[in-house]
């Protein structure tokens, strides 16, 4: 029998001695229908790793008629949300995808804006982050960000790096075959430095090379708004990660969306390419491939 969530009644804010108790003390959903997707979730076979493409701000915004930047306010606040969730659930790790290498295409106004709404975070999140035991890792080209940003991510990162709850991990500038090309490079640079005899380079070997080197793969992959791609999101890390896709755009995945993704990812087989338990026997090439 898998450990459920049950029993609760209102909503409490979170507070970092209560993490001590136990993830049954955590989460207290906060109407009926968040009780009712809570009773179905199997505590026991959470995901270890839940990765999100924050997809729609801008739909969002433009469905009701505000400027853009109003959907990446909303999406901070739905992020704020499905962080304290997942920390409160007991997720190991999670991760967002903030800004892309692609997204410096879009215009400087918006970018700018970006780039202040994440600041404005930090200052505003980070005691909160910290005193939940939360650590920040960012990933992708720092190099690249404007050094005010960078300053405040080092800082945030150097602040939370000696907790050993939830790992929140925020991409930034980040591009999958980007990270692919640093680990392969810096792997090359290495041997050269140590004058090693060449020797073709192992997967294990470029998964320690990569931004997220020490964190398990994400178990699951979101992406709100409908889209049907990865967008170039840990495509090394994502190999065998459920992926659930949802119309919902990002402001709107509120916790309710989370539990609703977490328990359709309980519901899925996951077999990385071997064959399901009552099919042992079969010699069929198109059912052992997941
Ligand atoms: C997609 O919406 C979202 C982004 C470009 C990323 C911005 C994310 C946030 C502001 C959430 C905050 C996150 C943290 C960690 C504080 P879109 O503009 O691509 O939407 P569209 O596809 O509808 O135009």
């Amino acid at each position: 029998m898998g450990r459920r969530l049950r029993g609760f009644a209102g909503y409490a804010s979170f507070d970092a001695s209560e993490a001590e108790k136990g993830a049954e003390h955590l989460l207290k959903p906060s109407n009926r229908t968040e009780a009712n997707l809570l009773e179905q979730l199997d505590m026991n076979r959470l995901p270890r790793h839940v990765a999100i493409i924050m997809d729609g701000n801008g739909r969002w915004a433009e469905r009701r008629h505000l400027p853009r930047i109003a959907g990446h306010r909303a999406g901070v606040k739905t992020a704020r949300e499905v962080i304290e969730s997942s920390a409160r659930l007991g997720i190991e790790a999670l991760t967002l995808y903030a800004f892309s290498m692609e997204n410096w295409r879009r215009p400087h106004t918006e970018v700018d804006f970006l780039m202040r709404l994440l600041r404005e975070y930090l200052r505003k999140e980070l005691p909160v982050i910290h005193k939940n035991n939360i650590r920040l890792i960012v990933i992708g080209r720092g190099g690249q960000l404007p050094p005010t940003v960078r300053r405040d991510l080092d800082e945030a990162m150097k602040l939370t790096s000696g907790n050993t709850g939830m790992k929140l991990v925020v991409a930034l500038n980040y591009g999958g075959r980007a990270e692919i090309v640093d680990a392969v490079n810096a792997i090359l640079e290495e041997r050269r430095k140590a004058a090693e005899p060449e020797g073709p380079i192992a997967e294990q070997e470029i998964s320690d090379h990569l931004h997220t080197a020490g964190l398990p793969d994400p178990d699951l992959l979101v992406r709100t708004s409908g889209e049907l791609r990865v967008s170039n999101f840990l495509l090394w890390q994502i190999a065998y990660a459920e992926i659930y896709v949802t119309e919902t755009l990002w402001p709107d995945f509120h916790r309710a969306s989370l539990l609703e993704a977490l328990i359709e990812y309980q519901r899925r087989e996951r077999r990385y390419g071997g064959l399901s338990p009552g099919r042992k026997t079969s010699k069929s090439h198109s059912q052992a491939v997941s």
